[in-house]
């Protein structure tokens, strides 16, 4: 193993997108802390930190205030490269009748926790995990965003009122997260990974055309890749164009 290798801390790295984050990185050289919210359960994870050397295991449930302040405790003073925020939750399935996130239904234990997972947890880790990645090389900072989350673009649709939402605030957390790092030399990049095939677009109910994980992975590995102090902010597709807010 390279102890220059630059280190990436990837949530959700247990299966979709996460996980196809974790091998495109280790791929290219990286060292990859890939957290999961339960190890013991991740079997596929666990398959490729058996033949990579440069990928870890660690437990991380990003809802969780204690979880988050354990592992930056783990890892006080060591620099992390890039802190990638893959790890989300769209809430509910469209299609087994529930509406807890559809007018009608609307339930305030399930709105916390997509709040809770999708905004308090990427911006409260990187709160924590800020000197680790001022300490690093590369001082990048990135977040999936969605489109589901434009006015513009998603204005009209009321399928998913707490992702839709969360996703919205979470663009604008890290935009004043973008604001108070900057003068650190750290770079707050927003992403968008398209249509995946994962889990999650298949609880959306979408069974159109969408990426393969490894496709998505690929084209934000280049992204991230790509980035500079310069980056504008703005919430960019995995296709390289801008995602209207
Ligand atoms: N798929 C798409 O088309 C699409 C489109 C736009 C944006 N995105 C975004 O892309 C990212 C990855 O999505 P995906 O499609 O790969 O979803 P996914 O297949 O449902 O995977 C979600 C991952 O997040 C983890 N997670 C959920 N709650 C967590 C928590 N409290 N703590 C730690 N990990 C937690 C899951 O772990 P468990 O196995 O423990 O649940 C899983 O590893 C998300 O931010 C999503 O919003 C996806």
């Amino acid at each position: 193993m390279d102890d220059k290798s630059p280190v990436a801390l990837i949530t959700g790295a247990n299966r979709g997108l996460g996980l196809a984050l974790v091998k495109a990185f280790a791929g290219h050289g990286w060292r990859v802390m890939a957290t999961a919210r339960e190890p013991a359960k991740a079997t596929a994870l666990a398959g490729v930190a058996a033949g990579n050397p440069l990928v870890s295991i660690e437990p991380l449930d990003v809802a969780s205030t204690e979880s988050i302040e354990a592992l930056a405790q783990r890892h006080r003073g060591e620099p992390i490269d890039l802190l990638f925020n893959n790890a989300a939750v769209l809430g509910d399935r469209h299609d087994v009748g529930n509406r807890r996130q559809q007018l009608g239904g609307l339930d305030q234990a399930l709105f916390v926790q997509v709040m809770k997972t999708n905004v308090y947890g990427p911006l409260k880790l990187a709160e924590l995990l800020a000197d680790n990645v001022a300490a690093s090389g590369q001082k990048k900072i990135v977040t999936l965003s969605s489109g589901l989350g434009s006015l513009s673009l998603m204005g009209s649709m009321s399928m998913f009122y707490f992702y839709q939402m969360s996703k919205a605030a979470l663009n604008m957390g890290l935009r004043a997260l973008r604001h108070d790092l900057r003068p650190r030399g750290i770079t707050v990049a927003i992403l968008a990974p398209g249509l995946v095939k994962t889990e999650l677009l298949a609880e959306s109910g979408y069974s159109g055309e969408a990426l393969t994980p490894e496709q998505s992975a690929a084209g934000l590995y280049q992204l991230v890749a790509g980035l500079t102090p310069e980056d504008p902010g703005l919430p960019i597709n995995v296709d390289g164009q801008v995602l209207p807010w």
